[in-house]
């Protein structure tokens, strides 16, 4: 075994991440009287969550009627009926007193005249059942995720919840099925560390950054799920990868929904406002994953703008520049520094952008890690716990609505926190971590460390990012597939002649970027595998090959294991919670997708 000493701290309660999600359930845990760690690779306010822009959905009704069923319906039909209904009941109720808190807590919201909170029009939120566009997203002009992550840590910080910042968490312990704790390494002094809990909570984010050109930030590298796998779990519904219709074309940085929400409109090399073919009751409005395929159609087809034809415009520039300024600054500036555009005067050139994953660690509505044990598809993982875009609770099934991640990530953050106060007794005997449960890590840890190849990270991480680009695409046929899945397995294969040149400790940004990829590369292929294998097109799993969705053979939660000495996945399935969690609201039967 690698000659390493660990430095031990137990805990109730281990949060890994401190985006939205974690510091949610963090506080929730702390302010429930448990011993509440919460380990970051970045300084929490640096997590992902602050570059979130557009808004948080809620049916507040500050500006028309709204109800929580509405939500649910657009949930639901956004989800292409993958989502666990069950899960997104959980979710659309307890919104709005989600959003409350928050205002409570200090998010400087904008205000409608009367001093509510401003909501914005969203994609896929509709009023009475689909009837037309409604305004139901809560924003803080376009820096929502910035207040909100601030206000979060400074909640965190008064509820004593205990900050392992620039920690960068390697492994779960795991004992014979049970979570134990989580082994990290101190990124500024090298020293390496095991947290015992009672739980541990995976809060780590998506892993954007297996594609090519993305929104996420370059640390949403999925470490979580990563650990996952390694862990011998199942990561849940890979297949579905959300692409944001409106990034900058060349840059991929995000411009907002609430753009679209606030009146910009697309429009293709003839001038044409093409949605109107595509969705005609909400238009631009259109849930992602179909404004995305229509502007791919676009393209495709010959009408895409500039000189290569390749992208599309977004118009701005008959707003009143009073809304830009008050309502969507923050893109105003990102279209200048990024695209060199005046956005009151120009259009922005805008590409669909991978943005989100609806995958990752399978867990019910409470935040627990759940597994197919036998005939029981709901068993649960005792000891771990996830939440936020790391996990797959269900809400969104196969394809988000623009708004619904960051109410996900306070209601299943503040769910984890009841939970872990229901259930957990502060102090609780925990048993002696023992050597052998974090051998592993230390083998993994050092091998790479002094990995000695001949091939640089980073360009094996850029032939991973490239096949799942192109592979794995916005639409995708059985070839393409078969092709990311080779090239995945030879970038996967290749991982044995890897270089890392810094052998120290501190600071070893080329072994943290090779533990990263680590985490990155499992995914990225049971991404692909799971597409492969997904004969039907459901949300953002279009299959050009399978062009119709089928819910007699599909309607189901893929699940994904992958075994990495030897490079194989294996799948199997969960059924969808046809059911809801309270009878105030009957299940909502699958119906054909229309807008
Ligand atoms: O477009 C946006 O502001 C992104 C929001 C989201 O992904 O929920």
């Amino acid at each position: 075994m690698a000659a390493y000493n660990f430095t031990d701290h137990r805990f109730d309660v281990v949060v890994v991440g401190a985006g939205g999600s974690g510091l949610r359930a963090a506080l929730g845990c702390a302010a429930a009287g448990l011993r509440t760690a919460c380990i970051s690779k970045v300084f929490p306010t640096r997590s992902h969550t602050v570059a979130a822009q557009g808004g948080i959905s809620a049916s507040l009704g500050n500006m028309g009627q709204d109800d929580w069923r509405w939500h649910m319906y657009d949930t639901v039909k956004g989800s292409d009926w993958l989502g666990d209904q069950d899960a997104i009941e959980y979710l659309v109720r307890n919104a709005p007193d989600a959003v409350y808190e928050l205002e409570h807590w200090g998010v400087p919201f904008s205000r409608t005249p009367e001093g509510k909170i401003y909501q914005r029009a969203f994609g896929g939120m509709t009023r009475n059942y689909g009837e037309a566009p409604i305004q139901r997203t809560c924003a803080a002009a376009d820096r929502t995720g910035h207040a909100m992550l601030h206000t979060m840590y400074g909640q965190a910080l008064s509820k004593s919840v205990e900050f392992f910042i620039e920690f960068f968490a390697l492994d779960l312990i795991m004992d014979e099925g049970v979570c134990r704790g989580v082994t990290a390494w101190k990124l500024d002094d090298g020293s390496l560390h095991r947290f015992a809990a009672q739980t541990v909570v995976l809060a780590t984010g998506g892993y954007g950054r297996a594609y090519f050109s993305c929104t996420s930030a370059h640390t949403c590298t999925g470490d979580g799920g990563g650990m996952a796998l390694r862990a011998g779990l199942a990561l849940q519904d890979m297949e579905f990868v959300q692409f944001h219709p409106t990034g900058i074309y060349g840059a991929g940085c995000l411009i907002t929904e609430g753009a679209r929400g606030e009146g910009g409109y697309l429009t293709n090399s003839e001038g044409e406002r093409f949605m109107e073919r595509y969705a005609p009751s909400v238009k631009d409005l259109a849930p992602r994953d179909m404004v995305s395929r229509a502007m791919t159609i676009e393209i495709r087809e010959g009408r895409g703008v500039g000189p290569n034809k390749d992208h599309i415009f977004l118009h701005l520039d008959h707003l009143d520049p009073k809304v830009l300024h008050e309502r969507l600054p923050g893109i105003s500036e990102t279209a200048k520094i990024f695209a060199g555009v005046d956005v009151t005067k120009e259009p922005i050139p805008v590409l669909p952008t991978v943005h989100y994953n609806m995958g990752g660690i399978p867990t019910n509505y409470h935040g627990q890690v759940v597994t197919l044990a036998g005939d029981d598809p709901d068993a649960v993982i005792p000891g771990l716990m996830a939440v936020g875009e790391a996990a797959c609770v269900s809400v969104h099934g196969s394809n988000r609505l623009g708004s619904n991640s960051l109410i996900d990530l306070v209601v299943f953050g503040r769910a984890v926190g009841l939970h872990c106060g229901e259930t957990l007794k502060a102090g609780a005997s925990q048993p002696e971590l023992k050597a052998d449960w974090t051998e592993a890590h230390l083998d993994r840890f050092d091998r790479l460390r002094h990995a000695s190849g001949t091939i640089p990270t980073a360009a094996l991480r850029l032939e991973m990012q490239r096949a799942a680009q192109e592979d794995a695409a916005v639409f995708r046929t059985g070839e393409t597939l078969k092709s990311g899945v080779q090239r995945l397995a030879a970038v996967h294969a290749k991982r044995a002649d890897l270089k890392v040149e810094d052998r120290g400790l501190i600071w070893n940004t080329d072994l943290m970027e090779t533990l990263e990829f680590e985490n990155l590369i499992g995914q990225a292929i049971v991404t692909v595998e799971g597409a492969l294998n997904r004969q039907e097109s459901r949300g953002a799993h279009a299959r050009e090959d399978f062009a119709e969705r089928d819910d007699k053979a599909w309607m189901k939660h893929t699940l994904t294991w992958f075994d990495d000495a030897s490079g194989k996945v294996r799948i199997d399935y969960r059924p969808v919670h046809s059911y809801t969690m309270t009878n105030d609201v009957a299940y909502i039967p699958p119906k054909a997708r229309v807008y």
